[in-house]
């Protein structure tokens, strides 16, 4: 596995396996890998012929009171473990390389602050599209794998790529989750044990949801009622949203048809947690 940690050198390597014909799959990461993002590079190995990893924690996607300062770093775990999954390129640019002195360009998806995530992190989405168009850019991959807990961040990005014909295919992961549910996060790292425990609320909240909808429940507002109470009964008190969405569109439903999202934010402690269910109903 190659190392790199400057654009012309990524560009370098990505023109050199295009000339040979090879296809290249990306997994942008921020580090700190997880199961989840493991389970993308096993998958970008099984889609193209080369796969490259990036780690960037970016800081263009955190609001001024957000973890950027404090989210996990560690290069050189994170290394390993992209070179025992067979990644081929790890590409590990300085915040100075993607934003040199004079940098003042942003990508914004129309109407991503308004939904989601996007109400409570002003900015956020636009900062993931201009680093991930960056990162495409330089590393000119052929498909592009995202994980489906970041149910928001995929729609976003597919959206950007789509209209800026970026000619990247992208495919969206399931979600990786604990034996208990949680879904696996770096984030989970900021818990206690007692957080740990009460973040549960939210994966057992969307599976109860799942269940009713199997079951042949169709109100929004009920299966979000019945959500609420299992996360009170965890202990979860400060829910950002819940929310039952057109999985593509991320418009709001009143009855689920179709490819539904229900998604799940909350704040554990101090730590902001997500999650989300896609249901074809
Ligand atoms: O999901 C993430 O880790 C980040 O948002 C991403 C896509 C790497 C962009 O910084």
């Amino acid at each position: 596995m190659k190392t790199i940690s400057k654009i012309a050198g990524m560009r370098r390597w990505s023109e050199a396996a295009r000339a040979k014909g090879r296809r290249v799959a990306f997994v942008p990461t921020m580090g700190c890998l997880h199961e989840g993002h493991l389970s993308l590079v096993r998958k970008a190995r099984r889609e193209a012929d080369l796969v490259v990893v990036s780690i960037f924690v970016n800081p263009l996607q955190f609001g001024p009171k957000e973890d950027f300062k404090r989210y996990p770093r560690n290069l050189r775990r994170d290394a390993g473990l992209a070179r025992r999954e067979g990644c081929d390129a790890l590409f590990v640019p300085s915040p100075r390389e993607m934003y040199p002195a004079g940098y003042r360009t942003r990508v914004t998806v129309e109407g991503t602050e308004e939904v989601l995530c996007g109400r409570s992190r002003p900015g956020h989405f636009s900062g993931v599209a201009t680093v991930v168009l960056k990162l495409v850019n330089v590393v000119w991959p052929d498909v592009l794998l995202l994980g489906q807990k970041d149910a928001q961040q995929a729609v976003v990005i597919k959206r950007m790529l789509q209209d800026l014909n970026a000619g990247v295919r992208v495919v969206v992961c399931p979600t990786v989750r604990e034996k208990d549910g949680l879904a696996v996060s770096s984030r989970n790292s900021y818990l206690s044990a007692d957080e740990r425990r009460r973040a549960l609320g939210l994966s057992r909240s969307l599976f109860l949801a799942r269940r009713l909808v199997r079951t042949g429940e169709r109100r929004a507002a009920v299966i979000i009622a019945g959500m609420r109470k299992v996360l009170s009964e965890a202990g979860v008190t400060d829910v950002d949203y819940l929310e039952i969405l057109d999985a593509a569109e991320l418009t709001p439903l009143r009855r689920l048809d179709g490819d539904v999202l229900i998604a799940a934010a909350a704040r554990v402690g101090r730590t902001r947690l997500i999650d989300n269910v896609r249901l074809k109903v």
